[in-house]
């Protein structure tokens, strides 16, 4: 029965992971804009701990954003504006995670100049897909 148990759970785990929904995007952006708070309340109390937590916070959540399976299912026209969308989304993904290492690296340095600059560009990286991808 135990294996039974696990094995549902596991698989339920496993269909979560491959569909990625609009609810978990909402859940996700909602994530990230706690981290970036947190980021930013380790510099004002200058807290390198404080900041570890919220780019690891940051770092955990970014590689999971991606289009929303409703989105993905969007057929025909839509799929080439689908890919660039992926397209992207994969390259702001990464940009915001090398700078999220920058603020680490920078900040243990003690160097809050070079750290919040690399904040400011994740924080135009969120805006650009806002922008591109929502309109905003
Ligand atoms: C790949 C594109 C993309 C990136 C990168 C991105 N966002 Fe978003 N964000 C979206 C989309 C799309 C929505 C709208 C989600 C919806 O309403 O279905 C959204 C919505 C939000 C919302 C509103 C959530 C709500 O409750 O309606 C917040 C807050 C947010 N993003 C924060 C961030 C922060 C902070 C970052 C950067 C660390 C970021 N986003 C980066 C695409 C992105």
């Amino acid at each position: 029965m135990k294996k039974v148990i696990v094995s549902v759970v596991l698989l339920g785990s496993l269909l979560q992971a491959a569909q990625y929904t609009k609810e978990d995007r909402i859940k996700d952006m909602t994530a990230m804009a706690n981290a970036m708070g947190v980021i930013q309340s380790g510099f004002f109390y200058n807290n390198y701990e404080t900041v570890a937590a919220g780019v690891e916070q940051l770092s955990d959540t970014v590689v999971r954003v991606k289009p929303p399976i409703e989105e993905q299912n969007e057929k025909d026209v839509m799929a080439r504006y689908m890919n660039e969308k992926i397209q992207m989304s994969n390259k702001i993904v990464k940009k915001i995670n090398q700078k999220a290492l920058t603020i680490l690296q920078r900040f243990k340095a003690g160097d809050s100049t070079q750290a919040t600059q690399a904040y400011t560009k994740i924080m135009g990286q969120c805006m650009k897909c806002h922008r591109e991808i929502r309109n905003w």
